[in-house]
C-alpha cells in the first residue's frame, strides 16, 4: 500500500453517489439510506477524479447531523478527516444550524478532542431522534455526541 502525502487538495461538494457509497463501503460505514434522493449534502477531497475522503452534513430542522466520515486508508493521519469536520462546522454556521450530532461506533474519542461531548441518547431532539441514521441504521451501542456551532470570528 502506497502512503503517500497530499498535498492539500480543496475541500468540494460532491455529487458522485456511486464513489461516495463505494468509499464508504470499503470503510465500513452504513451506505442504505445514502441515494441521490437523500438530503444529505456530502463535501470531500478528490485526486484525479477519485474520492479519497467524504463527510455528510443532513441538515434536519435547525440542527445538523455529521455523518460518514471517512478517509481512504492510504490517506489517514495527515489531518484530512479534522479539515472535513471543520468544514461542516462552517457549513452549519452558513447554514444557521445550531448544533451538530453525530452517531459513532468508532470515533467517539476522535470528535471529542475535536470539542464534541457525549450526551444520552434520550436526549436527543426529535428531529435527530427520528432520523433513520438514529432509528435503525446505527446500532445502540454507538455514542451520541454533539458540539454547539459556533462562530468562531466573534467568539459566540
Ligand atoms: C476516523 C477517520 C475518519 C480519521 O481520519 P484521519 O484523516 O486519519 O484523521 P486525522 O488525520 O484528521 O486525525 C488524526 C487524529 O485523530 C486520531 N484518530 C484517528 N482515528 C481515530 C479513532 N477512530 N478514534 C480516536 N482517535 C482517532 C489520531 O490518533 C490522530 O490524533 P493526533 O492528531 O492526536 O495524532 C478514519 O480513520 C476513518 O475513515 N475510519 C473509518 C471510518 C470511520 O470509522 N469513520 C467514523 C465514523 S463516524
Amino acid at each position: 500500500m502506497h502512503k503517500m502525502k497530499h498535498n492539500l487538495s480543496s475541500i468540494k461538494l460532491l455529487t458522485n453517489i456511486d464513489e461516495i457509497r463505494s468509499l464508504l463501503t470499503g470503510c465500513g460505514l452504513p451506505v442504505t439510506d445514502i441515494s441521490d434522493a437523500s438530503a444529505i449534502q456530502f463535501y470531500g477531497i478528490e485526486e484525479e477524479g477519485k474520492v479519497l475522503a467524504v463527510i455528510g452534513l443532513e441538515k434536519l430542522a435547525d440542527v445538523g447531523l455529521l455523518r460518514s466520515l471517512t478517509v481512504a486508508e492510504a490517506f489517514r493521519g495527515q489531518g484530512l478527516a479534522q479539515r472535513l469536520v471543520a468544514h461542516v462546522e462552517s457549513m452549519a454556521l452558513h447554514e444557521n444550524l445550531k448544533t451538530i450530532y453525530l452517531l459513532t461506533q468508532t470515533a467517539a474519542q476522535f470528535f471529542e478532542k475535536l470539542g464534541f461531548t457525549p450526551l444520552s441518547r434520550t436526549t436527543a431532539p426529535a428531529p435527530i431522534q427520528t432520523s433513520s441514521q438514529f432509528s435503525c441504521l446505527c446500532p445502540d451501542s454507538a455514542a451520541l455526541l454533539r458540539k454547539p456551532v459556533k462562530n468562531l470570528e466573534d467568539g459566540r
